[in-house]
C-alpha cells in the first residue's frame, strides 16, 4: 500500500529487525517501518519500536491432540448473584451494586487525580467487610502508603500491603496469600520478564494485563487495575487493555475542582455511563450522594441565559445549569465558545433558531457553559441549551423552578426523552415548579408542565415569560 506519510518519514526509515517491530503505543497494531501516523486508529506519533516476543505457536495437529470442552444447556447452575460490597456507596454504584468474584476491572485517570487515595479507601472497605485483600503498589514505597492510610484514618484496616513491580513476584504473592481481592496500582509499572520490551510499553502493559485477568478468572479473585491516562488522554495501550476487562471506569476531575467523577465506560456486570460523583477532602475522597445539588448555583437571583437542566447519568438523575451568554460581536467571523457541551451541536442549535424562529445570532458571539464543570453529552440538554440561548438572546430571565430538557431535531421538532419520571422525580424533589418538556413529560406531581412540541414553542415560552410580543 502506498505510504501517505512518505515526505515525514525520516530520510532513512529505519526497518525492524525479525525480533523487533514497530508497535502503536495506543492501540497495539504492529508495523515492519516506522509511520508517523497508526493507520489502525489514526493516532500520531504513538508508533515506537519494540523488542517482539516470539509469535504464539499456530495449534496445528502436531502439538497434540485437545481436550474436548462440553457444551452445556443454557439452563442449569449459574455463578451465585454474589458481589463483594465495597462500604463505599458511589463506588458500588458505578461498577453496578459491588465487586463480582473473578471480575477484571481497569480504572484509568489522569495523574494525581485521586486513583491511589479511592483505591485505598476501596481496598480498605472491602477488608473491613470480611473480603481477603491485597494492595500491591509499583508506584510508591510502603511507608508513603502507611502515610496515606493514616491520614484517611484507614491504618487498622487488614489489608495485605505490598510493593513489586514484577509480574513473577506478583502471581507467586497471589497464589501463596490468595486473596480475594487484588488492586495493582499501577498496571504500567509492571513487567514481565518473559518479554524483552520496555515496562510501560503497550507488549508489556498487555501481557501483564492478559496473565492478571487469567489469574482473576481462574482463581474468582477480583483484579482491579489502575491505569495512567497520558497527557494528552490517552491511556497507555488503552484499547488492548480495554477489551481484556470485564469493566472499565474513569475518574475524572474538572481542572481547580474538589469534586470527582467514577465514570463507567464499558461494564459487564451492570450498566455503562453510571457514574459516582466524590469530593477531594484532606481526608480522602467524601461520597457525594446528592451531586444535582453541587451541580446548581445557590443563587435565586435569575439572570437571562440561566436554564436548569433535567439530565439523567447512568441511571441516576442529575440537574444541572446551563448558561449561555449572547453578545454583539465587534468581529467578521463570531466567536462560539462551548464549555461541557459540544461544540458540533451549539452550531446545530444556532442554525435550527435562525432557520426554524427566524433567530440570527450571526453578528453575535455566544458562550455557553455548563456550570460546576461538569461534562454533558445527552441529547436530551438540546432544550436546555436552545432555551438558555433564547433567553440570552431576548434577555429575559426565567422562572427560578424551571427545569427544561428535550431532545432538538434539524426539523426544529423536540422529541421525547428516556427515563422523563425519573427526570421529573428528581426536579420535583429538588423544590422546582415547572417543566419545559416533550409533551409526553405533563401530569407529575406538583410539576406545572409546559409542553414544547416544536422549536417555536420553546420561543413563545420564553417570550411570554418577559412579556416580549
Ligand atoms: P493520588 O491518589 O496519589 O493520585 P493518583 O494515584 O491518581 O496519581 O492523589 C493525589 C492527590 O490527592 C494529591 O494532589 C493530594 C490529594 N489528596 C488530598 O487532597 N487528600 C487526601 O486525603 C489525599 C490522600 C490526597
Ligand atoms: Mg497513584
Amino acid at each position: 500500500m502506498a505510504n501517505h506519510f512518505a515526505h515525514r518519514l525520516p530520510k532513512e526509515t529505519p526497518l525492524a529487525r525479525p525480533s523487533e517491530s514497530y508497535v502503536c503505543q495506543s492501540c497495539g497494531a504492529v508495523y515492519a517501518k516506522w509511520a508517523g501516523r497508526c493507520d489502525a486508529c489514526g493516532q500520531w506519533n504513538t508508533i515506537e519500536l519494540e523488542q517482539s516476543a516470539a509469535p504464539p505457536n499456530t495449534v496445528t495437529t502436531k502439538g497434540g491432540k485437545g481436550t474436548a470442552i462440553s457444551l452445556d444447556p443454557l439452563e442449569g447452575d449459574a455463578t451465585t448473584e454474589y458481589r463483594f460490597p465495597t462500604g463505599n456507596g458511589e463506588f458500588d454504584r458505578a461498577v453496578g451494586g459491588g465487586l463480582v468474584p473473578g471480575a477484571a476491572l481497569l480504572i484509568g485517570g489522569d495523574p494525581g487525580v485521586g486513583k491511589s487515595t479511592l483505591l485505598l479507601q476501596i481496598a480498605a472497605g472491602l477488608a473491613q467487610s470480611g473480603t481477603k485483600t491485597a494492595y500491591i503498589s509499583g508506584e510508591e514505597a510502603t511507608a508513603q502508603i502507611r502515610m496515606r492510610a493514616k491520614r484517611l484514618g484507614l491504618a487498622k484496616a487488614p489489608v495485605g500491603l505490598g510493593t513489586g513491580t514484577s509480574l513473577r513476584d506478583i502471581l507467586a504473592t497471589l497464589k501463596e496469600t490468595k486473596p480475594q481481592a487484588v488492586i495493582i496500582d499501577s498496571i504500567q509499572t509492571l513487567w514481565s520478564d518473559t518479554l524483552p520490551a520496555a515496562p510501560g510499553t503497550v507488549t508489556q502493559v498487555r501481557a501483564c494485563a492478559q496473565e492478571l485477568v487469567r489469574y482473576a478468572k481462574s482463581n474468582n479473585c477480583v483484579v482491579i487495575l489502575v491505569g495512567h491516562v497520558t497527557k494528552d488522554g490517552q491511556l497507555a495501550g488503552p484499547r488492548v487493555v480495554e477489551h481484556l476487562v470485564d469493566a472499565v471506569l474513569y475518574f475524572e476531575a474538572e481542572a481547580g475542582r474538589a469534586f470527582r467523577i467514577l465514570r463507567a465506560v464499558k461494564n459487564r456486570f451492570g450498566g455503562a455511563h453510571e457514574i459516582g460523583v466524590f469530593e477531594m477532602t484532606g481526608g480522602g475522597l467524601r461520597e457525594v450522594s446528592n451531586p444535582s445539588a453541587l451541580f446548581l448555583s445557590e443563587n435565586d437571583n435569575q439572570v437571562s441565559g440561566s436554564v436548569v437542566f433535567g439530565g439523567i447519568e447512568g441511571t441516576r438523575p442529575l440537574l444541572c445549569e446551563i448558561q449561555a451568554l449572547v453578545s454583539q460581536s465587534s468581529l467578521g467571523a463570531p466567536r462560539r465558545a462551548v464549555v461541557g457541551w459540544d461544540n458540533a451541536r451549539l452550531s446545530m442549535l444556532l442554525a435550527v433558531l435562525d432557520t426554524r424562529c427566524g433567530l440570527d445570532f450571526g453578528r453575535h458571539d455566544v458562550f455557553l457553559n455548563v456550570a460546576g464543570g461538569l461534562k454533558i453529552s445527552e441529547p436530551a440538554a438540546d432544550l436546555a441549551a436552545a432555551t438558555a440561548l433564547l433567553s440570552a438572546r431576548l434577555d429575559v430571565a426565567l422562572p427560578p423552578k424551571l427545569v427544561v430538557f428535550g431532545e432538538v431535531g434539524l426539523s426544529g421538532a423536540v422529541r421525547p426523552v428516556p427515563q422523563i419520571s425519573t427526570r421529573l422525580a428528581e426536579a420535583s424533589k429538588l423544590g422546582f415548579d415547572m417543566t419545559l418538556s416533550p409533551p409526553s413529560a405533563d401530569g407529575f406531581g406538583n410539576l406545572h408542565a409546559a409542553p414544547a412540541e416544536v422549536i417555536v414553542d420553546a420561543v413563545s415560552f420564553v417570550k411570554k415569560q418577559g412579556g416580549v410580543p
